[in-house]
């Protein structure tokens, strides 16, 4: 049991979710199964009663009892006790079959890009860490900055990248969303503008606006020879706009794998200063180059960007490990928000990310050869399988930004789960609505998983394809952009 979703909280995540373009019931089912689907709604929540649900809508409860039903029907919906069923997801019954191929058992994951853990080296360094402990154990446990042999092999880790740092500008948080969300609470205030790529990391846009910011899209141009980042929309939107804060992912963006340019990071760390602007780089994915390709740390143009990095794609997101990287008087600052969220982490995973920082490359060349290799195995896929999706070829992370022909992402996504495929629809990556026509897939899988994904993704789209007012009906957007408006 991990809890219930009041209707207020269910109302606001639903957003306007009410096109007219189907019966309520539906639309209604619809978008609930999306949340689920991309994660927004936790797996084992009680969903309100009917009767509170449909008066906080305004709905009749018949609608509501309609769209539980059918929700229970799809399989994301247990019976429960009375009218509170708890969301799921389904298991298959009845494979959908594909030539050649064996069906899955379980839902493929295409709305995740994460890896499992670098097994043997992870499970290593918690053995080594456990015969540490013991030293440890006299102290109270409690350290809101950091063990400090973790902060020090972080700190080195950025000298050894030309950035020269102590461990007093560390500070150790529970991964990367953590430490976004103590940024943001320390050096935005509520209205302010924050700066985002578009499209973005989705859970980094919900903290921005959970944090009562506004996000400040910029467009990143499409895909082509080109394609980077708009340093000059950037530049001006600073200027003319001012925001508190731009949140960028500069190295290996998510979700379009691009890396920044030295010249484009110059530029935009010193249009940062000039404007006022605090530079905030979220390098989580950094370790993922799966190119080769360089590119010197946002933190060496200027000693006033904060970093934020992650062991959660490189090593595990399971160890729950990330940091920032800032000036020791901002990490001051930012500790006295710390302790009003959480008193610091636990301390063996501490002394085991000291162990895998200080021997950071050890997991790295195995785990981007496997990538390289998925990466070209889903490329391959796509071209062969979905040759009228437009593919933007990734430097490094872990997914794969499709252009689709027409704007049917949100259908795709509600159509995946019954050719045995979980997505995260486009729009959950953008700012009111936007990027109905794009779809965002990870190399994470191995390839034959990948290929079973593919066809499945082909089969959904065969079905959006053959019936227009499948599409149209599922098109809009609504959902989506419903839960990230
Ligand atoms: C750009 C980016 N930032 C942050 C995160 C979350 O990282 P963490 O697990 O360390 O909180 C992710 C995970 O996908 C990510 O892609």
């Amino acid at each position: 049991m991990t809890g219930s979703l009041n209707p207020t909280a269910l109302t606001r995540l639903l957003g306007s979710w009410n096109s007219g373009a189907l019966p309520a019931y539906r639309e209604l089912a619809d978008v609930v199964r999306l949340l689920v689907m991309d994660g927004r709604i936790p797996l084992d929540v009680a969903l309100p009663s009917e009767r509170a649900l449909a008066q906080t809508l305004g709905l009749s409860r018949t609608t509501v009892t309609a769209a539980y039903s059918t929700l229970r029907e799809q399989g994301f919906l247990t019976a429960g006790q009375g009218s509170r069923g708890r969301t799921c997801i389904p298991h298959r019954s009845s494979p959908v079959t594909m030539p050649g191929l064996a069906a899955p058992e379980g839902l493929l994951d295409l709305a995740y890009a994460s890896l499992p853990a670098a097994g043997e080296v992870v499970h290593r360094a918690f053995a080594d860490a456990l015969t540490e402990l013991p030293a440890l154990l006299p102290g109270f446990g409690y350290d809101a900055v950091g063990v400090p042999a973790l902060r020090q092999a972080i700190a080195d880790r950025y000298t050894a990248e030309g950035v020269p740092t102590t461990a007093q500008q560390i500070l150790v948080t529970s991964g990367a969303q953590h430490a976004l969300n103590i940024v943001l609470k320390t050096l935005a205030g509520k209205q302010d503008k924050v700066l985002v790529e578009h499209p973005s990391y989705p859970n980094a846009l919900d903290a921005i606006r959970a944090t009562g910011c506004r996000p400040l899209p910029v467009a990143m141009p499409a895909a082509g020879a080109a394609a980077g980042w708009d340093i000059d929309a950037m530049v001006a939107a600073m200027n003319q706009q001012r925001p508190a804060m731009a949140y960028l992912v500069p190295d290996f963006h998510n979700p379009t794998g691009r890396i920044m340019s030295d010249l484009q990071r110059r530029r935009l760390a010193r249009a940062a200063a000039l404007a006022g602007t605090v530079l905030v780089v979220d390098e989580t994915l950094r370790g993922l180059n799966l190119d080769g390709v360089s590119a010197a740390p946002m933190a060496s143009f200027s000693s006033t960007v904060v970093s934020i990095g992650s062991l959660s794609k490189s090593h595990w997101a399971g160890l729950r490990i990330g940091w920032i990287r800032a000036e020791q008087s901002v990490i001051n600052r930012l500790v006295t928000t710390r302790t009003t969220m959480d008193l610091g982490g636990p301390i063996v995973e501490q002394l085991a990310a000291a162990r895998l920082v200080g021997a950071y490359s050890e997991p790295m060349d195995a785990r981007l050869a496997e990538l390289r290799q998925n990466r070209s195995a889903l490329m391959e896929l796509l071209a062969e399988h979905l040759p009228e999706w437009e593919v933007e070829r990734p430097r490094g992370g872990l997914t794969v930004w499709c252009r689709l022909p027409n704007p049917s992402s949100t259908a795709l996504t509600v159509l995946a789960p019954d050719f045995g495929v979980r997505l995260a629809a486009g729009p959950r990556f953008g700012v009111g609505g936007a990027f109905e026509q794009y779809m965002r897939v990870p190399y994470t899988l191995p390839p034959a998983s990948l290929e079973v994904a593919v066809r499945a993704l082909r089969a959904a789209q065969d079905k959006i394809d053959a019936s227009p007012q499948l599409r149209r009906s599922l098109k809009s957007g609504r959902p989506a952009a419903a839960a990230v408006a």
